[in-house]
C-alpha cells in the first residue's frame, strides 16, 4: 500500500503504518509496494476497515483510498466504445505518479498544460510523441521546454502564440484550437479559448507564412459535457478547417476531440450515448481509412471512481430555524479548500454516504456541510442536504472522488490535504511501466 499527499505534495509516500501517523510522512521516493487487494475486496471495504482501526483514536485526518485497478477497466471501457480514438489522458484531472504510471503502462498518451505536467510524464519515460501540450496560451519558457524535450504536438487559438512559436519552437507541429458551443457543459472554456471558425482562415495562413506547420484542428466542450451533439457540431466544424488548411497548404492529419466525458457511471447523457454521436459524426466527417489519427483528451472519464474519500466531522452546531425546524451544521476535516473544490461547479449536491448505525430508519435534518477552515465560503455545496443526526466524530464517505480533487487542494489555514492510499487489483499486476521493469504490487 502507499500513501500520498500528506505533507501537501504529490509523490511523496509513506509506509503502511506511517499512514496511521500522518505527521511522520517522509518525503521520501515513490514506494515500490502497492498493497495488493483480494479478488472480492473493493476501495470501500479499504474505506470502512481504515475508519474502524481509527474507531479508538482522536486522529482522525481525512483520507482517500484510490483503486488503481479502476483505471484499466475505464480504459477498456473508453477504448470499447470510441474504436478510433487513441486517449490522451488529461493530467491536470489527477497528476498522482500512480496514476500517470498506470496509465503510461496501459499504453494511453498525455494531456499536459505546463512544464511541470509535462516533466512529469516525460520523467515516466513516456516518448515525446505520445504527448500533445494542449494548452493554447503557454509561458515562453515552457514553450522553450516542449522544443528542447522534443514535445511537438502544441495547440494554439490566436496569432500572438503563432508568433511565440515561431521564434521559441519553430519545429512544432500544431494543432488549432476551435471555439465551440459548449452552454450545455458544466464547465465552460469557451470564453476563454479557441478561434471562431471566421479567424481560422486567417490563422492558418499566418501559421504558413511563419514557416510553421499546422498538422490538426482540437476542441475541448468543457468539463462535464451535458449534449452529445456539441462533439456533432465541433466535428463537423473541424472538417470545416481540414478543408481550409488543404486551400492554405498544411497537411492536416489531426482530429483532437478534447475531454468532457462522464466521470460516473449513469451520468447524464451516458457516456455511451456520447460515444454513440462522436462514432457516428466521425463516420460521417472523418470516414476511415482517409488517414486521419483521432485523439481524445478524457480527464474525470478516467480518473473520477478511482477515489473513494473519508472526512471526519470535527464540529457541529444545531440551529432553530423559523417555526422551530431544526438545522445542522456540520463542520468537517476536508473541505473547499481541499479535496472538494470542484463541487461548487457540480448542479447537484453528491450525497455522502453516512458511517452509522441506527437502530432504525433516522429522521433527516436540513444540513449545510462546512469545511474545516475560517473562511464562510469553505462549504461543500451551496445548498442543504438532508442527513441524519450525526455526532463530532462521525465519518462521511464520498464515492468518486478521483477528479479535481486532491489536485486543486491546498493548505489554506495550516490543514493539509487528505492523505491517499494507493492499492491494487489483479486485473493490473500483468502490467509493466513504461519503462519496462514491472509495477510494484508488493506480492
Ligand atoms: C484542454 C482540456 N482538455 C481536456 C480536459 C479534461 O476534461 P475532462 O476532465 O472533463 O475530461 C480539460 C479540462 O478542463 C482541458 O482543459
Amino acid at each position: 500500500m502507499l500513501a500520498e499527499g500528506s505533507d501537501g505534495q504529490s509523490g511523496t509516500s509513506t509506509t503502511p503504518k506511517d499512514w496511521k501517523e500522518k505527521e511522520g510522512c517522509p518525503g521520501s521516493s515513490l514506494l515500490k509496494d502497492l498493497i495488493p487487494l483480494g479478488t472480492e475486496e473493493s476501495a470501500m471495504e479499504v474505506v470502512l476497515k481504515k475508519i474502524w482501526e481509527l474507531s479508538d483514536s482522536d486522529q482522525r485526518d481525512p483520507f482517500m483510498v484510490a483503486d488503481l485497478g479502476v483505471l484499466a477497466f475505464r480504459h477498456q471501457a473508453f477504448c470499447q466504445a470510441l474504436p478510433r480514438v487513441s486517449p490522451f489522458y488529461a493530467v491536470k484531472c489527477n497528476n498522482s505518479p500512480w496514476v500517470l504510471r498506470v496509465l503510461a503502462a496501459l499504453g494511453t498518451g498525455f494531456d499536459c498544460a505546463s512544464q511541470v505536467e509535462l516533466e512529469q510524464v516525460l520523467s515516466l519515460g513516456v516518448a515525446p510523441s505520445r504527448i500533445i501540450y494542449a494548452h493554447p496560451c503557454k509561458p515562453i519558457s515552457h514553450l522553450q521546454y516542449a522544443a528542447r524535450h522534443g514535445v511537438q504536438l502544441l495547440t494554439f487559438d490566436s496569432e500572438e502564440e503563432l508568433t511565440k512559436v515561431a521564434q521559441h519552437h519553430p519545429g512544432a507541429r500544431l494543432v488549432l484550437r476551435l471555439w465551440t458551443e459548449d452552454s450545455k457543459s458544466l464547465i465552460r472554456m469557451s470564453t476563454k479559448f479557441g478561434a471562431r471558425l471566421e479567424l481560422c482562415g486567417h490563422l492558418l495562413k499566418s501559421a504558413r507564412d511563419l514557416g510553421l506547420a499546422v498538422v490538426g484542428a482540437s476542441f475541448h466542450l468543457g468539463s462535464g459535457c451535458r449534449d452529445p451533439h456539441s462533439f456533432t457540431q465541433a466535428i463537423a466544424d473541424c472538417r470545416r478547417v481540414f478543408e481550409m488548411s488543404r486551400g492554405v497548404g498544411h497537411d492536416m492529419s489531426l482530429l483532437d476531440i478534447g475531454g468532457g466525458f462522464p466521470g460516473v457511471e449513469g451520468s447524464e447523457p451516458e457516456f455511451e450515448e456520447m460515444a454513440r454521436a462522436i462514432n457516428a459524426a466521425l463516420a460521417q466527417d472523418f470516414p476511415e481509412g482517409a488517414g486521419i489519427e483521432v485523439i481524445a483528451e478524457p480527464g474525470r472519464f478516467y480518473a473520477a471512481s478511482v477515489c473513494v474519500a473519508a472526512v471526519n466531522i470535527i464540529a457541529k452546531k444545531a440551529v432553530l430555524q423559523p417555526g422551530g425546524h431544526r438545522k445542522l451544521l456540520y463542520y468537517l476535516n476536508d473541505g473547499h479548500y481541499g479535496s472538494f473544490r470542484v463541487f461548487f461547479r457540480d448542479r447537484f449536491p453528491r450525497m455522502p454516504i453516512v458511517v452509522k448505525e441506527f437502530c432504525s430508519k433516522p429522521p433527516l435534518f436540513p444540513c449545510t456541510l462546512y469545511g474545516p477552515t475560517c473562511d464562510a465560503f469553505d462549504k461543500l455545496f451551496n445548498e442543504e442536504v438532508q442527513l441524519p443526526e450525526l455526532d463530532v466524530g462521525d465519518w462521511l464517505i464520498f464515492p468518486s472522488m478521483g477528479d479535481y480533487s486532491a489536485v486543486m487542494s491546498s493548505t489554506f489555514n495550516g490543514f493539509l490535504p487528505a492523505s491517499i492510499c494507493y492499492i491494487v487489483g489483479p486485473e493490473l499486476r500483468y502490467l509493466r511501466r513504461a519503462q519496462g521493469s514491472e509495477l510494484g504490487t508488493g506480492s
